[in-house]
Formats: structure tokens, C-alpha cells, sequence
């Protein structure tokens, strides 16, 4: 069976993705879930001191250069079936080639967990950003900043070229460029080629989820986002959720003990909570999220 995938990512450093796959890791593990974390943050592995492992012997690295099956980097972090695959913790030599990122992504399907929650990191790098496309389900983590939501544009922006690459032809401009605009101006021209793109962008959702915000004034950010990335992005969203701010969270990582360990009575957890029911009865409504209903394509003009 292959292990579904979560993979959790963001144009903004900061906006608290590692945090956030970890206590999802915990939680899906406390429900009896066989769930593996990978840490697939070149520039900034750093799951593995949630747990305090210093020092991983086994790590992303090994992997990627071939000196390790991935089955033997699944270390333990005392969470009940929870496992870890460390991020790259020695140097490389060489980053790996973003035309490594398809056989990676089926490596990590092949992992035998029920899920496996893939942390890519911040920025739009080809390889972060093409992973993220790979996952089952990705989670877009933004923060009620207009920095946090600017750089989510050039995230997204290029999440929609790899969702686009197996049939695009066209390099689109990227200067102010935004994928439904540029379709529907394709569409006058070739409606085929036009509908063809604009499926591939909506096989699989983008779910967004908004951490860090203030009771009052940001509540159902996530929905706005969602329905603009949707809108200018064609991209299907589901609005996952929102988490607020909570100046103790940074502790938990000082007393290298994960959130939902440390203090399982707060809001931040109880919405944690609220997310993984989200995420969970869409994985069982719709054992396949990227089945997506479409109505025929348009009869060619020419
Ligand atoms: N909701 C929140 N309230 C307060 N601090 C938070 C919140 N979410 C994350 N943080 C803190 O922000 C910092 C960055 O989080 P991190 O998960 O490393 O971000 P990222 O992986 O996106 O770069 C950490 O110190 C974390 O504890
Ligand atoms: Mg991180």
C-alpha cells in the first residue's frame, strides 16, 4: 500500500511549517496512525530537534546520495509511531538536481507508514516547490503578514508551472504573471490547450492554512486566501484552517519537547486538533484527492 502524503510549505521563512508538521506527526501518530516525517528542508533541517536528536547519523544526505536505502533513515523519536527521516544534516557535496525530485517523491511512497508528512521548507526553489506538486495533499502555510502572503505568489506561481509541465509549451512571462489571467487569454486562442492546462492545475487541492494570527481581527483569513488562489491561480483550495499566536510556543523548541507534549490544554493545540480532523475526514471522504469532477473539455475551435 502507499503511504499518502502531506507535504507542508510556504514562500516565507518563519510562518511556522516545521513546528506545524511536527505536532501534526504527533497527533496523527497519537491516533493510532503510522505516520513518517521527512525532512526535506535543504536549506533549514531542523525537525529532528524538536525531538532532541543532535547529530542524526542517518539523514536526507544519505539518501540522496545513494549511500542509504530510505527504509533504513526512518529513525525513531520516542513518539509511538511516529519515525523521522532527518534532514540534510552533513554537507553535500551537491544539492541534488530537481530532476531527482519525481523518483524521491516515489521513494517516499514507498515508505511503509500510512502517512508521511513532508516538511519542503520556505521559498520557491525548483526543488521545494516541485516536491510540494509530488505530495498527495499540500498544505500551504502563511501568516497574516503582507510579506508572508507575497511570497506565497512566487511559491505558488511556480507550484502551477510543475502542476502545468507535463503538457505546457509555452513559457509564460513572468513578469506580473498570474496562471488564470494567461488561460483565459489562451482560451480565445486554443480552447483545447487552455483546458487541458486549467485540469492540471485543479487535479490535486492546495490546502491553506494561516498560523500566527490575533483573535479578533484575522479570523477566516484562510478562507480569503484560499479563495483568491483559487480565483487568480485556478488552483483548487480548501480552506484548512487557522492557528493563532502564542508567544510559548518558541519554548517548546528551547525544552526540546514538542507542542502538543508540552502543553496539550492550549488553543494552539486544540485547533492543531481541529486540523487533523480536517485533513482526516477529507482523506476519507475522497481516498483519492486528486480526483476532481470536470466537465467536458470545450469542442476545438479550430
Ligand atoms: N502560532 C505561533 N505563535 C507564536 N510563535 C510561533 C507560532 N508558530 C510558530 N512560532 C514560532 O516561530 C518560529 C518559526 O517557526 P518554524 O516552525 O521554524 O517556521 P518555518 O519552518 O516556517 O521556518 C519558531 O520559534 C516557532 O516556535
Ligand atoms: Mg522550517
Amino acid at each position: 500500500m502507499s503511504a499518502m502524503s502531506v507535504a507542508i510549505g510556504g514562500g516565507k521563512g518563519g510562518t511556522g511549517k516545521s513546528l506545524i508538521a511536527v505536532q501534526l506527526g504527533i497527533l496523527m501518530a497519537e491516533m493510532g496512525l503510522r505516520v513518517v516525517l521527512v525532512d526535506a528542508d535543504l536549506n533549514g533541517a531542523n525537525l529532528h530537534t524538536f525531538f532532541g536528536l543532535e547529530d542524526p547519523q542517518v539523514s536526507l544526505g544519505h539518501v540522496l546520495s545513494g549511500e542509504r536505502d530510505i527504509h533504513d533513515a526512518v529513525l525513531p523519536t520516542g513518539v509511538r509511531n511516529l519515525g523521522l527521516i532527518a534532514g540534510l544534516y552533513q554537507d553535500m557535496r551537491e544539492l541534488p538536481g530537481v530532476h531527482t525530485v519525481p523518483d524521491f517523491g516515489r521513494e517516499l511512497h514507498a515508505l511503509d507508514a500510512e502517512i508521511t508528512i513532508w516538511d519542503v521548507g520556505s521559498g520557491s526553489s525548483p526543488w521545494q516547490t516541485r516536491l510540494f506538486e509530488q505530495a498527495d495533499m499540500g498544505v500551504l502555510v502563511s501568516a497574516p503578514q503582507f510579506q508572508a502572503l507575497e511570497r506565497d505568489y512566487f511559491f505558488l506561481r511556480r507550484v502551477c508551472l510543475w502542476k502545468m509541465s507535463a503538457q505546457i509549451t509555452t513559457q509564460p512571462p513572468m513578469q506580473g504573471w498570474l496562471p488564470m489571467p494567461w488561460l483565459t487569454a489562451l482560451r480565445a486562442q486554443d480552447p483545447r490547450y487552455a483546458h487541458a492546462l486549467r485540469r492540471d492545475l485543479r487535479r490535486k487541492p492546495v490546502f491553506c492554512l494561516v498560523n500566527g494570527i490575533s483573535q479578533s481581527t484575522e479570523n477566516h483569513l484562510e478562507h480569503e486566501i484560499s479563495s483568491v488562489v483559487n480565483r487568480f491561480f485556478g488552483l483548487r483550495t480548501i480552506p484548512l484552517g487557522g492557528l493563532e499566536f502564542d508567544d510559548r510556543l518558541p519554548l517548546g523548541v528551547l525544552v526540546r519537547r514538542p507542542i502538543v507534549l508540552e502543553y496539550p490544554d492550549s488553543r494552539w493545540v486544540q485547533q492543531m486538533r481541529g486540523i487533523v480532523d480536517h485533513l482526516l475526514t477529507i482523506l476519507a471522504a475522497d481516498e483519492d484527492p486528486s480526483f476532481v469532477p470536470d466537465s467536458q473539455p470545450p469542442v476545438s475551435a479550430g
